[in-house]
């Protein structure tokens, strides 16, 4: 709805007009103080909405979210509070706790959780919104915003074909790798998402079996409808992507492949999953990884940025639907805009990670494709 809606830190001067919004909303302001950090939206100097965020180290509390009365009713609460979140995981909090009286569906919608009260760290059980302010029937919900939402799930997979770079020369590439296996029978796909890459490489490999490991529900039903006419050839197994539990599961895999995933690992659990994932093949057998990569400099960033959203734009151009470059922009997909924006991603450098892979013992360590910094590479198991 607006163009340039400007979020900016308050001041504490602006402490009566915090307090007059906070009032007309019905929310708490006995404890208002300069320990809250304050945040206003505003279009054209006028103001949409307020939010305040209070930080102990990388756990933070949400509160006072507040549209102001002219701009209600036309969704903007959830936008706005999305910038809050965005700003949250900026300043580095990890685990975002809030209370509500009112609001535990909208922010339910938004991925928080209703918790036990006896589970909230000491932090935020001291503030005073939740000693003294809040009354204790109030819901107790938490966000942890190092991970992956199931609302980016459904909207990466509805707007996949617009956000992915060159997403059918990916495949193709990945397919590559696949192709060059003596005897291709069994792949996993970590983090498959809905299924695309699984659907494209079953139906060029007709003796392909495969299996999508993802840590979203929806993802995986998605991906069971979506490749319903594979049969048994497609089997999904929900998991989390950091853990260890799965990795013994699989034994003499002829491929592993991900696409834009691995990056929500750090780097010490990249270099684990890559000593794992080589245990994990048979010899001849091959990993490729598609994923964002961490440019080398500011002027990498920028330079993958532009690229990056240039296709976005053209891409939506082309299909005549503007709509999805501007979602594309306002969730803030492009990574390279602000690398340390979001504590879900972690890409490292692809130097790192091609080293990382011949440490953990693959040989033909290569990359095949660079583009708007995503980058296709791998390894294979010694023959
Ligand atoms: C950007 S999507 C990519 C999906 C798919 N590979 C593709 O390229 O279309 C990231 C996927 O990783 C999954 N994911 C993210 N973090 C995860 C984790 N820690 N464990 C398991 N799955 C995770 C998400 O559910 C999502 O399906």
């Amino acid at each position: 709805m607006f163009q340039n809606p400007h979020v900016s830190e308050m001041i504490p001067e602006n402490f009566s007009e915090i307090i007059q919004v906070l009032t007309a909303n019905q929310l708490p302001t006995e404890d208002i103080s300069e320990q809250i950090d304050f945040f206003s939206w505003k279009e054209d100097e006028k103001l949409i909405g307020i939010g305040g965020l209070e930080q102990y180290g990388k756990t933070g509390l949400l509160r006072s979210v507040a549209i102001l009365d002219p701009y209600k009713g036309q969704g903007l609460g959830t936008e706005w509070t999305k910038k809050l979140l965005h700003v949250a995981g900026q300043r580095g909090i990890k685990e975002l706790f809030l209370l509500t009286t009112t609001a535990e569906k909208f922010f339910q919608s938004l991925g928080f959780q209703r918790i036990d009260r006896a589970v909230v760290p000491d932090s935020i059980r001291n503030t005073t919104e939740f000693a003294s302010v809040c009354p204790a029937s109030a819901a107790v919900m938490s966000l942890n915003l190092s991970a992956w939402t199931e609302e980016e799930s459904q909207i990466f997979a509805d707007y996949s074909d617009f956000f992915v770079p060159e997403r059918n020369t990916q495949y193709q590439i990945m397919g590559d790798w696949l192709g060059s296996v003596n005897s291709l029978d069994k792949a996993i796909d970590l983090c498959c998402g809905d299924g695309k890459l699984c659907g494209y490489l079953l139906d060029r490999f007709p003796n392909l079996k495969m299996t999508g490991l993802d840590g979203s529900e929806y993802m995986l039903k998605t991906g069971r409808q979506n490749l319903h006419g594979m049969g048994s050839r497609f089997h999904t197994q929900l998991f989390q992507l950091e853990e260890n539990n799965w990795r013994t599961s699989f034994q003499n895999l002829d491929a592993v492949v991900s696409s834009l995933a691995i990056h929500h690992l750090d780097e010490s659990q990249k270099k684990a999953l890559f000593f794992d994932i080589y245990q994990m093949l048979n010899p001849g057998g091959v990993l490729v990884i598609a994923d964002i990569i961490r440019p080398a400099s500011e002027a990498g960033d920028t330079i993958a940025a532009e690229a990056w959203d240039h296709y976005v734009k053209q891409k939506a151009d082309q299909a005549e639907k503007p709509e999805i470059f501007d979602l594309f922009i306002r969730d803030n997909w492009n990574y390279f805009r602000d690398p340390d924006g979001d504590p879900v991603d972690k890409p490292s450098r692809l130097l790192d990670q091609l080293n990382w892979l011949k440490e953990a013992g693959f040989e033909e360590v290569d990359v095949s494709w660079v583009f708007a910094g995503h980058a296709i590479f791998g390894g294979r198991k010694n023959r």
